[in-house]
């Protein structure tokens, strides 16, 4: 009995340890009963996507979601001319002048971006952004995308936005890793 008892309470430590020390997608709920059946650790950059892909419309609601202090700025987006940064269709956020949270487009041309907002080269809708436990988090609903499910994907992150700017990002280690290939129909 006392053995049984012991092993359990050895158990239950381990998996608790597990669970804060390696945070992951799985694990996280949602305010506002939002639900996602999908989602991937990204590599770098402290960064989760969740996702939930409808084949019939092939539309793909995501949230984005990454460390940040509230004077930084994330951005995340499929590149569907190339991999890595420079041809990125990209969704931004960041908190603006007036301290409310922030989401946009925009279209990553060059190593120097403007940042500015415009439309990407395939639909957006339903976006919005929102700061919670020291993470900021993008939803948006994209497409219909008519390339298939598997798409180039970059992600960002940046410590400064100055007039409601989002400034350029650190060049080195994990800012210049954060981009990758994503299957929507991986779990
Ligand atoms: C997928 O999209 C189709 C077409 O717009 C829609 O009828 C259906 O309800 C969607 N499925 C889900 C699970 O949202
Ligand atoms: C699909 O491919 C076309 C042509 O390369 C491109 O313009 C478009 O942005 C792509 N869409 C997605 C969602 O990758």
């Amino acid at each position: 009995m006392a053995i049984k008892r012991t092993i359990l309470i050895v158990c239950t430590i381990a998996s608790l340890s597990l669970v804060s020390s390696a945070q992951t997608c799985k694990n996280y709920k949602f305010s506002n009963q939002r639900d996602f059946q999908s989602c991937a650790d990204l590599p770098v950059l402290e960064a989760y996507l969740h996702w939930n892909y409808n084949s019939t419309a092939e539309t793909i609601h995501i949230a984005y979601r990454a460390s940040q202090t509230p004077r930084g700025w994330i951005a995340w987006g499929i590149n569907p001319t190339g991999s890595g940064m420079v041809g990125t269709q990209a969704l931004v956020a960041f908190q603006d002048l007036k301290g409310n949270m922030k989401a946009y487009t925009s279209q990553i041309k060059s190593y120097n971006p403007s940042m500015k907002p415009e439309p990407l080269s395939f639909p957006v809708s339903e976006l919005s952004a929102e700061y919670s436990n020291d993470e900021m988090i993008i939803s948006a609903l994209l497409g219909p995308l008519s390339n298939g499910t598997t798409f180039n994907i970059a992600w960002q992150a940046g410590n400064a936005v100055s007039n409601d700017i989002p400034q350029s990002h650190p060049h080195f280690g994990p800012y210049v890793r954060s981009s990758g290939t994503l299957n929507f129909l991986s779990v």
